[in-house]
């Protein structure tokens, strides 16, 4: 995983739990007590162990906190590349163009990304269904992704996770329904 997401959850616990905390996830979770750069990747592993620690640290269930960091993390994304966004005007543009427009430019701007599959599709004016598959299994991160991508847009959105690969499904889906 690359760096950029590390920065992404250390700023999210810095703003919450302070920069003792993160110290603290830190010297448990992280060899060395790295500083994560953007451009670099990171095992997994070590992303899952420092989520791992802020989900006890909140006694909080973990995709609740991935769900929450996903949220944020839209933000920090955005407001890293907002080139990458620049022709997506609206929310439904945004979400079909993740595959084909986003991650393509993220696979041309970081070395080896770690990327998943999403594919979306329109049903009708207020419902969108998004499949996502990919080994991390990060479908609780994705889920707040696209409620991040929804605040971007002021817009009021419910997703329902109608099949998970946590619970021995082939890949997850998202049933998004659009409330404005
Ligand atoms: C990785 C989904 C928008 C850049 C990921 C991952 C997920 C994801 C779930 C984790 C890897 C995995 O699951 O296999 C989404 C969704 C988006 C979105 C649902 C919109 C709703 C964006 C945007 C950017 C971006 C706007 C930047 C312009 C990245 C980067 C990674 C990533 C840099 C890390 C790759 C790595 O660590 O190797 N994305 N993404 N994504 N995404 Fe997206
Ligand atoms: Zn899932």
């Amino acid at each position: 995983m690359k760096g950029i997401i590390f920065r992404s959850l250390e700023e999210l616990v810095v703003e919450n739990l302070g920069m003792g905390a993160w110290n603290a996830l830190l010297d448990e979770h992280s060899p060395e007590h790295r500083s994560y750069v953007s451009a670099v990747s990171y095992p997994d592993e070590e992303l899952f162990a420092l989520a791992n620690g802020v989900a006890t640290k909140m006694a909080l269930p973990l995709p609740e906190v991935l769900g929450v960091f996903g949220r944020f993390l839209f933000g920090s994304l955005a407001a890293k590349h907002p080139t990458v966004l620049a022709e997506l005007d609206t929310f439904e543009k945004l979400i079909l163009a993740i595959d084909s427009v986003i991650h393509v430019e993220v696979a041309k701007l970081y070395d080896e990304p770690n990327l998943p599959q999403i594919d979306a599709k329109i049903v009708n004016d207020s419902e969108i269904v998004v499949e996502y598959r990919s080994p991390r299994k990060l479908c609780f991160c994705a889920e707040g992704l696209i409620y991040g991508a929804a605040d971007h847009y002021n817009k009021q959105i419910e997703i329902s996770h109608t099949s998970c690969m946590h619970n021995e499904d082939d890949h997850c889906r998202f049933v998004v329904t659009m409330l404005s």
